[in-house]
C-alpha cells in the first residue's frame, strides 16, 4: 500500500487568510452560537441562499428582494442590484426559477410635493439602491438601509413577518423631481403592498384596504417555481406607530383613494402581469419615526392570515419577537457542542452556518393545507429530495429527530392523499423529478435509524413499493418512468418505448443507477419488516446498474487516454451500446447540457465519470468491476484531482469525497474533505460551490466537519476525524450523547490520519459506525497522526456492501 505523508497533502489545505485562533480552549462563558452563523454565505454567484429572518422550518421568511434575474431566487443577493421591496415567504437556494416572494411591501417617507401620484408604485419605478455596508443578517433578523433613507428591520414568527421601518427626519430625506431639483420630503409615510410574487407568476389576485385601520388584506394565485399547477396564498398587513392619513389602491403608476379594493386576472396580453396593489398613508409617526408592519400569512384564507398574525404577534413587540426567534435557533443548535480549541472563527462559522442552513427547509405548513383534511403534520418545500436525501435529512435525523419524524409523517401523508411520494414539492404543487424516486431513500434511512414515533410504516412501505411497481401517467412529477422496461429488460433503455406514461425521455443512465439504489432501500425496509420475498426481489433489482456498465468504454480527455476502462453508457432497447463521452456534462465538456430540458443527455447534471461511482449499495462489486481496489482508488483520485472533471456544487459529488473508505483507504477521504473545506465551503458571500438547494451545501460541510459521513439510505457512517478537537451531539429523543474526540488534534490539520480508535474504551477497527452510536450515545476516540496508518484498511474494517454482507 502506498503511504501518504502529511507533507504531500499540505498543499491541498487552503486557508482563509484572516483565520485566527480563538484563545480560550474551553467554551467561553459568553459563547453565543448565533455569532457563528452567517446567513449571507451563498448569496452571490448562484448560491441563492435565503439570507433573511426565519424560524427553524418556519413558513414566514422575510428579506429584501433584489431585482437581478440571476440572483433573486432566494430574495436577497449580496451584489449591487436594486431592492424592490420586502416579502414574507421564500425558498432557499433553488436552482430553478425564483420562488414565492408574494405580496412584497415597500415604504416611502412621503410623496414628492405631497401628491400621491408622485410616489413610486411599480417594482421598476420603486427599485432603490442599498446603502453599502448597511446589511445586517443573523438568525431571526435582517436589516438594510436603502437610498430612500429608510432603515428596515425584520423578524418573524412561524406564520408572521414583522417589519420595523425607521423613517428619516424631514431634513435628511430628499426626493428628486422629474426636473432634477432635489426637495426635502414631507414626512407622511406611504406603505404599499404589491399583488405580485418574485417570479411575476400571478394568475389572479384581489386586494382590499380598510380605510379606518389601514389594514390591507388580499390573495393571489401563483405558479410554483419548479413544478406544475398553481397555488393560492393570503396575507393580512397591519400597521402600528402612526395615525392613518389616507388609503387606496394603485395600478401601474397611478393611485387613488377610491376605490378601496381591486381584482386582477391574467388578461392574455400583459406579461408580466399588471402591477397593482393597495396603499396606506400615514401622518408623521408618533415616536422615533418608526412604523411597524405586521404581515400575517396563510394558504387557507385572509381571515386565517389575520388570525395567525394576531395570535403570534398580538402587540407588535419587535424586540420580544426577535428574542423569541433567536432563542428558537439557540435551542435548535444547542444539541451540538464543539470544542473549538485553536480553530479559526471562519471555520467555526462555516460549521454553524451549515447547520443553520439545513434547518430553513422543508417548511412546516401544518394547519395551512387546504388540499386535504388530516391531523398529520404537513411540510412543504421539499426542494428537491434529489438534493436533500444525501445530507440534509441524514443531518436532521442526527440533530433534530423530532422534526425528521414529522417530515416522514408528512411525506407518508402526501402519498396517502396524492397517491405518490414527492421527489420535489413546493407551494402545495408537485415538483419536477430529477432522477429516481428518492423519497424511497429518505424513508429507508429514517426507518433504519429508528424514526418511529407516530410513523405509519406500513403505509410508508406501501408508498415505496408503489414507486417501484406502479408507473404514474405523468412521471415527470412523481414515481418512476420506464417501469415496464425496468421489470423486463432490467435497465432503462436510452430509446425506451414507454406508452404507459410520459415524462422527459432522457437520463437513461442516471435513472437506471438511481432506480437500482432506490430498490435497494426498499429491500432494506422489506427485510426489516420481515417481507422476505420482497426483500429478495428488490435486492435483485438493485443489481441492475450493471446492465448499463460497458466494460470496454474508454475515456479520453484533451485527446489523451485516461487509461481507465469501463463506464456507464447508453444502451438501446435492442441491447446494443450507444455512446456518451464519459466527461460530457462535467465542467470540462458542455457542463450545463444535462438538465431536464429537451435535448438533455443520458446522465442528469453530471458526467458518466461521476455516475459510474454511484453504487452505494454495493461498492464491493463496483470496485471489482472497475478492476480492484488499487485501480478504484486511482480512478477516484483522478475524479477529484483532474481539473474540472468533478464539480462539487451538485450533490452527487458529495459521496465520492468519502468513497475511499470502501477501497480500504479511509485516510484519503479525510484528505479530500480538507481539500474542499474551506477552499470551496467558506465564510464568504460566495462560500458555497453551487446552489444552496435547501441546505444541501450547508449540511455537506457541517457533516463533513463532524467527521461521520452518513451513507444516506443505510445505517452506515464513514469515519473521518472531525475538524474540531471534540464534537458532542445529544439525541433529542433518547437524551443520549455521542462524543467524537480527536487525540493529538491540531488545528493546522496536519494530523488528519487516524492511527487507532476506541469506542467506549474498546479498540475499534472498522472504518464505519452505525446509528446506534447516535441514538444510544457513546465515546468514539480517534488518535491522530501525520501519516496514513493501517487503521480501518483491513477487509473486515470496510463498510457493508450488498454482495459481501447482504442487506444491512
Ligand atoms: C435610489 O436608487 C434608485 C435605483 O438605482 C435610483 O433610481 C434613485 O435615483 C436613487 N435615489 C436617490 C435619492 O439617490
Ligand atoms: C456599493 O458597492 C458596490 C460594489 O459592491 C459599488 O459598485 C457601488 O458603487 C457602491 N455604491 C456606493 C453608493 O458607494
Ligand atoms: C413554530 O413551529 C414549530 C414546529 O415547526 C414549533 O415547534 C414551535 O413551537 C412553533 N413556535 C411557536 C412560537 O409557536
Ligand atoms: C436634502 O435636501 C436639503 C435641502 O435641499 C439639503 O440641505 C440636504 O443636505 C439634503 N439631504 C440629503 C441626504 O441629500
Ligand atoms: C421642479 O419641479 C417642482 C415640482 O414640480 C417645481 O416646484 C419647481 O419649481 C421645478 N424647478 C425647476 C427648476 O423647474
Ligand atoms: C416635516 O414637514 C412637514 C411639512 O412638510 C411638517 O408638517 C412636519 O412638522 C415636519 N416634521 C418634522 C419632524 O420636522
Ligand atoms: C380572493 O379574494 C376575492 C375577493 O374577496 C375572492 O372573490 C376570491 O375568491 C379570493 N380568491 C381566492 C383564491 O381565495
Ligand atoms: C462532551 O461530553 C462529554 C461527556 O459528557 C463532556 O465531558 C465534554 O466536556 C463534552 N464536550 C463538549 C465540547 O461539550
Ligand atoms: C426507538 O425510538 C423509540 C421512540 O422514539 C424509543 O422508545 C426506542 O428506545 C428507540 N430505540 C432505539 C433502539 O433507539
Ligand atoms: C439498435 O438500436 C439502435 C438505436 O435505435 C440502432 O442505432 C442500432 O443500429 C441497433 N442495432 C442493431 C444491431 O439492430
Ligand atoms: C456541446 O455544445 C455544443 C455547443 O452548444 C453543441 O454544438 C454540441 O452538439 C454539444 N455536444 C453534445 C454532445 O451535446
Ligand atoms: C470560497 O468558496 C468559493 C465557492 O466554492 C470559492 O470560489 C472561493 O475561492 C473560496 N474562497 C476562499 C478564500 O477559499
Amino acid at each position: 500500500m502506498h503511504i501518504l505523508s502529511s507533507g504531500q497533502i499540505l498543499a491541498a489545505f487552503l486557508w482563509a487568510s484572516n483565520a485566527h485562533a480563538s484563545p480560550d480552549p474551553s467554551k467561553p462563558h459568553d459563547f453565543d452560537v448565533l455569532k457563528y452563523v452567517n446567513p449571507l454565505i451563498g448569496t452571490i454567484n448562484g448560491g441563492h441562499a435565503f439570507a433573511g429572518a426565519s424560524l427553524p422550518f418556519g413558513m414566514a421568511k422575510s428579506v429584501a428582494d433584489v431585482n437581478s434575474k440571476e440572483e433573486r431566487q432566494g430574495g436577497f443577493a449580496s451584489d449591487n442590484s436594486d431592492i424592490t421591496g420586502f416579502s414574507h415567504m421564500h425558498d432557499s437556494g433553488t436552482g430553478g426559477a425564483a420562488s414565492l416572494g408574494n405580496f412584497p411591501i415597500f415604504a416611502q417617507t412621503g410623496c414628492p410635493g405631497d401628491e400621491i401620484n408622485n410616489c413610486k408604485f411599480t417594482k421598476v419605478d420603486r427599485a432603490s439602491r442599498r446603502i453599502n455596508g448597511s446589511v445586517e443578517a443573523r438568525p431571526g433578523y435582517f436589516a438594510i438601509t436603502l437610498n430612500t433613507s429608510i432603515h428596515t428591520e425584520m423578524t418573524v414568527t412561524n406564520h408572521t413577518s414583522l417589519y420595523r421601518f425607521t423613517f428619516p427626519t424631514n431634513e435628511t430625506s430628499n426626493a428628486t423631481y422629474p426636473n432634477q431639483t432635489t426637495h426635502a420630503l414631507p414626512l407622511s409615510p406611504l406603505i404599499l403592498v404589491d399583488l405580485s410574487d418574485l417570479p411575476d407568476s400571478r394568475i389572479k389576485g384581489s386586494i382590499a384596504v380598510d380605510p379606518t385601520s389601514g389594514r390591507i388584506t388580499g390573495n393571489g394565485t401563483f405558479t410554483p417555481s419548479f413544478g406544475i399547477g398553481s397555488y393560492s396564498s393570503y396575507f393580512c398587513a397591519d400597521f402600528s406607530g402612526a395615525a392613518i392619513r389616507d388609503t387606496g389602491v394603485w395600478m401601474n403608476n397611478r393611485a387613488g383613494s377610491e376605490p378601496k379594493h381591486l381584482s386582477v386576472a391574467t388578461d392574455g396580453v400583459n406579461s408580466p402581469p399588471l402591477p397593482a396593489g393597495a396603499w396606506t398613508q400615514f401622518h408623521a409617526p408618533t415616536s422615533k419615526n418608526e412604523i411597524l408592519v405586521r404581515v400575517g400569512l396563510s394558504f387557507i384564507s385572509e381571515a386565517k392570515a389575520c388570525q395567525n398574525a394576531e395570535l403570534e404577534i398580538p402587540d407588535f413587540g419587535f424586540d420580544k419577537t426577535l428574542q423569541a426567534a433567536e432563542d428558537a435557533w439557540r435551542s435548535k443548535l444547542s444539541v451540538v457542542n464543539i470544542d473549538a480549541t485553536g480553530v479559526s472563527d471562519d471555520i467555526q462559522t462555516v460549521f454553524w452556518s451549515g447547520m443553520y442552513k439545513s434547518m430553513i427547509s422543508p417548511q412546516d405548513y401544518t394547519g395551512e393545507n387546504k388540499l386535504w383534511d388530516s391531523s398529520e403534520p404537513y411540510y412543504d418545500s421539499y426542494y428537491c429530495i434529489w438534493d436533500s436525501f444525501r445530507s440534509v435529512h441524514p443531518l436532521l435525523t442526527i440533530v433534530d429527530p423530532t422534526s425528521q419524524t414529522r417530515m416522514i409523517r408528512s411525506l407518508i401523508d402526501i402519498y396517502r392523499h396524492e397517491g405518490k411520494l414527492p421527489d420535489c414539492r413546493m407551494s402545495f404543487c408537485k415538483g419536477l423529478t430529477q432522477g429516481g424516486s428518492n423519497a424511497d431513500i429518505v424513508l429507508a434511512d429514517s426507518y433504519l435509524k429508528n424514526i418511529t414515533e407516530g410513523v405509519d410504516w406500513a403505509t410508508g412501505y406501501e408508498a415505496v413499493v408503489s414507486d417501484a411497481e406502479d408507473e404514474p401517467l405523468n412521471w415527470s412529477v412523481e414515481g418512476r418512468g420506464g417501469l415496464h422496461s425496468w421489470k423486463n429488460l432490467h435497465y432503462i433503455p436510452t430509446d425506451d418505448f414507454d406508452p404507459y406514461g410520459f415524462g422527459p425521455f432522457t437520463r437513461s443512465i442516471s435513472r437506471t443507477v438511481e432506480y437500482a439504489y432506490d430498490d435497494f432501500c426498499i429491500a432494506e425496509m422489506a427485510k426489516g419488516m420481515n417481507k422476505i420475498a420482497d426483500g429478495e426481489k428488490y435486492l435483485e433489482r438493485s443489481e441492475y446498474w450493471k446492465n448499463m456498465y460497458n466494460p470496454h468504454q474508454t475515456s479520453h480527455i484533451d485527446g489523451k487516454d485516461t487509461n481507465f476502462v469501463g463506464f456507464l453508457q447508453p444502451k438501446y432497447l435492442n441491447g446494443t451500446w450507444g455512446y456518451q463521452d464519459p466527461i460530457l456534462c462535467s465542467p470540462l465538456y458542455n457542463f450545463t447540457s444535462c438538465y431536464l430540458s429537451p435535448g438533455g443527455h443520458e446522465t442528469y447534471e453530471g458526467s458518466s465519470w461521476l455516475y459510474t461511482f454511484f453504487v452505494p449499495q454495493d461498492m464491493a462489486s463496483l470496485i471489482l468491476t472497475l478492476g480492484g481496489p488499487e485501480t478504484f482508488i486511482k480512478r477516484l483520485t483522478y475524479l477529484h484531482s483532474y481539473p474540472d472533471l468533478l464539480y462539487l456544487g451538485d450533490e452527487q459529488a458529495f459521496l465520492p469525497v468519502f468513497q475511499y473508505h470502501y477501497g480500504g483507504r479511509p485516510a484519503l477521504s479525510a484528505v479530500q474533505a480538507h481539500t474542499y473545506i474551506p477552499s470551496q465551503f467558506n465564510n464568504t458571500f460566495n462560500g458555497i460551490p453551487g446552489n444552496e438547494d435547501s441546505g444541501a451545501m450547508g449540511s455537506f460541510s457541517s457533516l463533513a466537519m463532524m467527521g461521520l459521513w452518513p451513507v444516506s439510505g443505510q445505517d452506515v457512517y464513514l469515519i473521518t476525524p472531525p475538524f474540531f478537537k471534540e464534537v458532542n451531539i445529544t439525541n433529542g429523543q433518547t437524551g443520549k450523547t455521542a462524543v467524537v474526540r480527536n487525540i493529538n488534534f491540531d488545528a493546522e490539520y496536519e494530523n488528519v490520519f487516524i492511527q487507532s480508535a476506541t469506542l467506549d474504551g474498546a479498540p475499534y477497527h472498522k472504518n464505519w459506525i452505525s446509528h446506534s452510536f447516535y441514538s444510544q450515545g457513546g465515546v468514539l476516540e480517534l488518535t491522530l497522526g501525520t501519516n496514513e496508518s493501517a487503521w480501518g484498511t483491513g477487509h473486515h474494517d470496510l463498510p457493508p456492501s450488498s454482495s459481501t454482507s447482504g442487506v444491512a
